[in-house]
């Protein structure tokens, strides 16, 4: 069943019936201001940072499931209806929210009233602007009565929800004209305020929560509306609210057009105040000012679709199957802008107080984006590195606001380093920018210490290569990429967190998924190495070393082993009574290519298609973990089937998927590919619960009480990794060092498709065809009608257009 369509002209997802199996949301903004959006206009906004400057209140988990957001009553006689539908619930006679790019629209009509609500963040502002447009479709007159609504969160996300002994008497707000201010705290620490506006004269206001809702009644008959009456309250403490009041008369036909912004100020210090007590509010008045028009907004609204034209630009696929054309050509790369944007952060999964930007996954998050906004992937590299610590391991995380690596949720991640070699690595081959390795970068934020970026990346290889265990492999540290996998840890304390408790960092737990990257992106040091003249050998020994540890002791006969216990016991391998195999050591040991003359690769991903594929994808263990054990921490804490004990973690697929393009097994590569991508699950919407226009990071795998449900959509490395799998590894576009490699590997009975990639300046027109139905194997390529030796398209002058002819078959 589906629950509305995509509109790819529109670039669009047009959900025609709210009551989605979940909220299905949508993010504004790209920039420094950001706003969550559900398909009922639940969510909230935040400038920069979700945990420490958050302007309207959300809570989560809550009953009814998404209340709070920005709401519009219209009033019409006794029925009070909202254009998204929610909070009154009241059914319309038509519904639409049309999630776009970096906007969202709310298509509502009743009883010959029609409205739509368009909120967006133009571009170097930081505020939401919600367009509403009113009209009367009927043929009597209609006066109309329109109350807005938001609840300011009183900045800081996590003391909003617990110290309501201090909160909930610090609230203050100011009214002037039809500007609501809010200025909790602004007299003393805080130099920023919001404000909710409107371009119109208003016939009353509200700010105090208990006074517009009532302390009976809810978001979806609040006491003010019902009356039909504001009471013009100001809020002192409690909990300050913004909503206006305004009459709206239209004769039939007649159409009006309001908008609202919802705002962000910082003042300089001694620019704060206006007269004792009064906010200084020129800054608010310009940014109102260039919003008062719908021609503004319109415009400022078209100005975010060139953008995401030029950005989607980028990379364009026609492949015939409007599937993977419209997750390769919008709703993946937008994903990954998302997931740029927030890393772990804010989602309707993440609280936005929890984590934030994460070491591991905002390295990874790199490879979806950096072809899209090199410049502030750049930045980002900077930034990470900058918390990265002198040893070469790494703060897990760091927040947005501040920049600042911390320990919130644990550290000793002994894979976190050697993301950063992948994301360097990308971010050169993209843009052919070498001079980011020579930038002077600190260690944990101390400009006293630092190293160029290239010094950063030689502790990343060699932390791993100082910590390695006794097999000659990685240690595992608190645990790797898998964060649930902790065989340090030993935890039988109920209240204490996987992630924070004391580890007893061991020296013999040791790590399968770490060995492979360490080849796959040791090798890939190695590389840059030689390019900046950087001796190598003793680099290529210590690699060399692992491969051979790797295939000693990491090979269980049909498949890589995932690890080494505490206790030196191997861990996913027949021995084993449960997990008996992993994914991820499959995944990278094969993408690294790992014994692959010998079989190895071939071996391991056949026995990945028997024992973890299934219809939903592949799971991340098999069997499922039906005990806890104490040696292996969370991950055997969760239900068989759920999240890192054999869900079918979306994030992993990939690297078994791009695994099968090194062995060339184009049909494998691209069916297991659709088992998780959203569009393709579109159909069954009912059953896989999350959004059909982007990946979750799990889907509950076929050990769960209900396979192929999914859940924590949007922020997931997922994103990135499919993008890489599907454009560079399928689809076969792949930036070099030396130009865009061109290797498909797709199934035998596609003959034709055509890429348009956009790299370094130039636009590169290709299309490859498939004559002799192989699925790999590029046997002519020629640019511009000249041909070309070997499968790398040189780099050509910058503004040409270049036709790019590949033919496959026979590579020799
Ligand atoms: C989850 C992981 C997550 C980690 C960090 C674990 O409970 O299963 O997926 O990355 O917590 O918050
Ligand atoms: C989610 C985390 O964000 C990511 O860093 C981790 O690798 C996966 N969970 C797997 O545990």
């Amino acid at each position: 069943m589906k629950f509305g369509y995509f509109d790819d002209e529109a670039r669009e997802y047009v959900i025609t019936e709210p009551k989605t199996p979940y909220p299905w949301i949508n993010y504004l903004g790209n920039e420094e201001f950001f706003g969550l959006v559900s398909n009922t206009a639940g969510g909230y906004c935040f400038y920069k940072d979700a945990k420490f400057r958050r302007l309207t209140r959300y809570r989560f988990n809550n009953v009814p499931m998404d209340v709070g957001g920005r709401y519009y009553y219209i009033k019409d006689g006794d029925t009070v209806w909202n254009p998204g539908w929610k909070p009154t619930q009241t059914d319309l006679d038509k519904y639409e929210c049309r999630h776009g790019l970096s906007y969202s629209k709310f298509i509502g009509e009743k009883d010959g009233v029609s409205s739509e609500l368009t909120c967006f963040v133009p571009k170097g502002t930081n505020a939401e602007v919600h367009k509403l447009a009113i009209e009367n479709v009927s043929d009597v007159q209609k006066s109309l009565k329109l109350f807005s609504f938001i609840e300011w969160c009183l900045w800081n996300g996590m003391s909003d929800m617990e110290n309501f002994q201090r909160n909930l008497s610090c609230g203050e707000v100011e009214i002037e004209d039809s500007v609501i201010y809010h200025k909790t705290e602004y007299k003393e620490r805080r130099d920023h305020f919001a404000f909710f506006s409107v371009n119109a004269p208003i016939n009353g206001f509200d700010t105090d929560r208990e006074n517009f809702i009532g302390l009976y009644n809810g978001f979806e008959n609040p006491q003010v509306v019902e009356a039909g009456m504001p009471r013009n309250s100001v809020a002192h403490g409690w909990s300050p609210i913004a909503s206006h009041y305004i009459e709206v008369d239209l004769a039939p036909g007649e159409k009006r057009e309001l908008v609202f912004i919802l705002g962000y100020i910082e003042n300089a210090q001694e620019e704060k105040w206006e007269s004792k007590g009064v906010i200084n509010k020129t800054k608010a008045k310009a940014m109102i000012a260039n919003f008062d028009t719908t021609e503004k907004v319109d415009a400022a609204l078209a100005e975010i679709a060139t953008d995401w034209k030029r950005l989607l630009g980028v990379y364009q696929v026609s492949t015939g199957d409007e599937k993977i054309d419209r997750m390769v050509n919008i709703w993946n790369p937008y994903q990954c802008m998302v997931t740029f944007n927030m890393s772990r952060s804010a989602s309707f999964f993440e609280s936005g107080i929890g984590r934030g930007m994460g070491f591991r996954d905002s390295n990874q998050d790199l490879i979806g984006f950096v072809h899209q906004v090199p410049e502030r992937a750049r930045q980002r590299i900077i930034d990470i590195a900058s918390t990265q610590f002198e040893d070469g391991s790494a703060y897990h995380q760091y927040q947005p606001l501040t920049k600042r690596g911390n320990a919130d949720i644990g550290g000793d991640f002994n894979d976190d380093p050697l993301w950063l070699i992948l994301s360097v690595s990308a971010y050169i081959k993209e843009t052919g920018d070498w001079s980011i390795l020579d930038e002077s970068v600190p260690y944990d934020n101390d400009a006293s210490k630092a190293t160029d970026l290239f010094g950063h990346l030689t502790r990343s290889f060699n932390f791993t290569v100082n910590n390695l265990g006794p097999h000659g492999l990685p240690l595992i540290g608190r645990a790797d990429w898998n964060d649930c996998l902790n065989l340090n840890c030993f935890s039988s304390d109920p209240n204490e967190s996987f992630q924070t408790t004391n580890n007893k960092m061991g020296r013999t737990a040791e790590s399968l998924m770490i060995a492979g990257q360490f080849v796959l992106y040791g090798r890939e040091y190695v590389e840059l190495c030689k390019r900046r003249g950087v001796d190598t050998a003793e680099a290529e020994k210590q690699i060399d070393a692992m491969i051979e540890a790797v295939k000693n002791y990491g090979w269980d006969g049909d498949w890589f082993l995932r690890a080494y216990d505490y206790y030196g016991k191997p861990v996913g391998s027949k021995e084993n009574e449960e997990a008996q195999i992993f994914i991820e050591s499959q995944g990278f040991c094969t993408m690294a290519e790992i014994g692959k003359e010998e079989g190895l690769c071939e071996k391991a991903l056949d026995s990945v298609a028997e024992r973890l594929a299934c219809e939903h994808g592949i799971v991340l263990n098999n069997p499922a973990f039906t005990k806890y054990v104490i040696e292996y921490g969370e991950i055997s804490t969760y239900p068989a089937g759920y999240k890192e004990n054999a869900g079918i973690f979306c994030h992993n697929n990939p690297w078994v998927i791009i695994g099968e393009t090194k062995l060339g097994r184009g049909e494998k590569a691209l069916d297991y590919w659709k088992r998780i991508a959203p569009a393709f699950r579109e159909e069954k919407s009912e059953l896989h619960k999350m959004e059909p226009y982007v990946y979750s990071q799990m889907i509950a795998g076929k050990d769960a009480f209900k396979p192929g449900e999914a859940k924590n959509s949007w922020l997931t490395g997922t994103a990135a990794w499919n993008w890489a799998a599907i454009s560079q590894d399928i689809l076969g576009i792949k930036p070099g060092y030396d130009g865009l490699i061109i290797d498909p590997c797709v199934p035998k009975d596609w003959n034709k498709y055509k890429v348009t990639r956009e790299y370094r300046g130039a636009i590169y027109n290709i299309t490859i065809k498939n004559p002799s139905g192989v699925c790999k194997g590029v046997s002519s390529l020629a640019v511009n009608g000249e041909p070309v030796q070997g499968n790398v398209v040189p780099i050509q002058a910058a503004d040409s257009v270049n036709d790019v002819d590949v033919i496959l078959g026979d590579a020799s």
